[in-house]
């Protein structure tokens, strides 16, 4: 027979030498199991004078739920702590940033040909929808552009048959305005177009244009000269240096070709302007009378000027891009560099 207070010591030291679950499972078969010392010395009860014997038979009973207490206790703080090392071992860091913020940015493309319809739709321009495939008739003929004429050269494109291209620029847009608006007309169109080109800094085979053209009674190149200051200043501001060279386009007469001076090597000469300081932005020029009349204008009446400005060497310019290629190569940092 051992005395309760033999039984709590031999516990209390057990307990403090316990570390682990394990440990604890064999503290718990030795003192609570089937053959453990509570049952043992419940077994021995019938050798206690039966005066004692409730007594002790009680105190056993409260001594063996104090044990049962401690212990189911105690496991439960080593299942949480189990729970919390397995956390631990999976926990994932959902604040660390990704490899790439893969927020969208808008294409500077896109912003340059904004701001430029912005500033055309101020001044009474109208925005009209151009097609990506032409036919040969709007892409070429109807811009006095003949089968043979050696102009088609410097624009070859895919032919898709059936008189249908890609096309070549934006000017077919000149004159689906003339036939749906008439005269006098103010109108602008913007897209991709296709061009076989050799492609290199400044050149790619799928490029932008924005098209204008105004139509009236006696416009004259200085109208023309009027428009590209205005909007040259709203997208470059006033110290921007240009200058206009004539230039030949079938579909005007004159032609010019706008050039700005490089903003990217500040006209000292780089791969973007070949070396002369100077890049070609938009051609332009009054529109020829063939080009009225296919528009079923009365070129007797009216005159009027064109443009095509390439939105892509805008977009260069504005923003320091020095190489076409990279508006083209799905780069995500180089897109998001502009959000
Ligand atoms: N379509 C010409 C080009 O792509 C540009 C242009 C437009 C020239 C309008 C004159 C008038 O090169």
């Amino acid at each position: 027979m051992i005395t309760l207070e033999q039984i709590k010591q031999d516990f209390q030291k057990e307990w403090q030498g316990m570390h682990s679950l394990a440990d604890m499972e064999k503290i718990k078969i030795a003192f609570l199991g089937k053959k453990g010392i509570i049952a043992d010395q419940m077994k021995l009860l019938r050798d206690v004078p039966a005066a004692d014997r409730a007594q002790r038979g009680q105190d056993l009973n409260r001594l063996k739920q104090e044990i049962t207490d401690k212990i189911t206790e105690q496991n439960n703080r080593f299942l949480e702590q189990e729970e919390e090392k397995l956390m631990d071992k999976q926990w994932l860091d959902i604040s660390l940033e990704s490899a790439y913020n893969l927020a969208g940015a808008l294409h500077p493309v896109t912003h340059m040909r904004r701001k430029l319809e912005d500033v055309f739709l101020s001044m009474g321009f109208q925005l009209l929808k151009g097609n990506h495939v032409e036919t040969e008739y709007y892409n070429f003929e109807a811009l006095n552009i003949p089968k043979d004429h050696p102009a088609r050269d410097m624009q070859d494109t895919f032919y898709l048959g059936e008189n249908r291209l890609l096309r070549t620029h934006t000017s077919s847009i000149q004159i689906h305005g003339m036939k749906k608006l008439g005269a006098p007309l103010r109108v602008i169109g913007s897209g991709k177009v296709f061009r076989c080109e050799r492609v290199d800094a400044s050149h790619e085979s799928c490029f932008h244009q924005l098209e204008g053209m105004l139509v009236d009674e006696d416009i004259s190149l200085a109208h023309l000269k009027y428009f590209i200051d205005t909007y040259t200043k709203a997208v470059f501001g006033s110290n921007t240096k240009m200058r206009l060279r004539p230039a030949y386009f079938p579909f005007v007469e004159p032609g010019l070709e706008l050039d700005l001076n490089c903003m990217l090597c500040g006209g000292k000469g780089c791969s973007a302007c070949k070396q002369t300081g100077w890049i070609e932005v938009m051609g332009c020029g009054l529109v020829h009378p063939n080009v009225l009349q296919a528009g079923d204008v009365d070129s007797k009446k009216y005159s009027g000027f064109a443009f095509g400005i390439g939105v892509d060497r805008f977009a260069m310019m504005a923003y320091g891009i020095k190489d076409i290629r990279l508006l083209y190569n799905g780069g995500i940092p180089f897109i998001q560099s502009f959000a």
